[in-house]
């Protein structure tokens, strides 16, 4: 069975998540969150991603477990945030071309993880 990290491909992959920080980036939802460079959060992005889609475990290696609720709570992330992000990744994923049934799949396994995400109600 190809995973689908193996169906997107590195190059790819890695492509996806740097239009995808550089929406953030334009994004006054929630680019207000992040620090004024994304390199490092682009870096760690690579490395879960990556194995979040059955490559390699290349964040846990060097950061350990990933607990990312646990990492995203000194941020206030409501539906409202979790929108926006989605928004950006979804742009991000529909300027490559890739298989739409892969698309689909990651976006909604990224849509869930967002959601998860969410720790303030207003
Ligand atoms: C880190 C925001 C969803 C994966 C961060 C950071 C912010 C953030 C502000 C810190 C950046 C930094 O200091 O470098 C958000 C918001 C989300 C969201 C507003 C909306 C729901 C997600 C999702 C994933 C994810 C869905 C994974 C699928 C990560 C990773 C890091 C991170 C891997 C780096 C953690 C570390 O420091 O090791 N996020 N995020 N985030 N986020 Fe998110």
């Amino acid at each position: 069975m190809v995973t689908p990290y193996e169906a997107i491909g590195q190059d790819t992959l890695e492509a996806v998540i740097d239009r995808f920080y550089s929406y953030v980036e334009d994004d006054t939802r929630i680019n207000h969150l992040f620090p004024g460079d994304f390199t490092e959060t682009a870096r760690k992005q690579k490395q879960f991603l990556t194995q979040f889609l059955g490559g390699p475990s290349l964040y846990t290696a060097e950061h350990g477990h990933p607990m990312l609720r646990m990492r995203h709570l000194p941020f206030k992330i409501t539906t409202f945030e979790r929108d926006a992000w989605i928004d950006d990744m979804t742009r991000a994923l529909h300027d490559f071309d890739m298989d739409s049934e892969l698309r689909t799949f990651i976006l909604e396994r990224l849509k869930m993880t967002a959601t998860h995400m969410v720790n303030s109600e207003e």
